[in-house]
């Protein structure tokens, strides 16, 4: 599975964006390191804090299925289904990233690939 495979399949998760109070549709899909995607989108909540991002969406549903090891996710977001900028992951996903994920973990977006480093360089561990 390569980049632009992956990044096709956030765009199709995208598609079941609940996103009707922002307007934003968000889609990620996650390749696990056995070759199985779980895709995922934004669902928003009229109590607007119970929102949840895409990308948590979709490591979730991974993780709820026994899988906890991750190659990389490919995710794209915009306002109208428009996902001609780059969308970056927030910081609550990335932190839930960093607890399943090393520093070969790709996190690929429409502008190329980059690492947990290049976001989050310092995270919070309980040491
Ligand atoms: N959103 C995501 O799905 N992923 C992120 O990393 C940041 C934001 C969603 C949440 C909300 O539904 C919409 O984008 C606008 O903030």
């Amino acid at each position: 599975m390569d980049s632009n495979e992956l990044l096709q399949l956030a765009c199709e998760a995208a598609q079941n964006s609940y996103s009707k109070y922002s307007g934003f549709s968000v889609g990620a899909a996650l390749l696990t390191e056995d070759g199985r995607v779980f895709k995922g989108c934004n669902i928003e909540n009229s109590s607007f804090s119970l929102t949840i991002c895409a990308e948590r969406t979709a490591i979730f549903k991974a993780v709820s299925e026994g899988c906890t090891s991750f190659k990389a996710i490919a995710i794209v977001g915009g306002a109208e289904g428009n996902f001609s900028h780059p969308c970056c992951p927030c910081g609550a996903c990335l932190q839930v990233m960093s607890e399943f994920c090393d520093e070969d973990f790709s996190i690929i977006l429409t502008n190329g690939e980059f690492t947990l480093d290049d976001f989050l360089p310092m995270r919070f561990e309980l040491n």
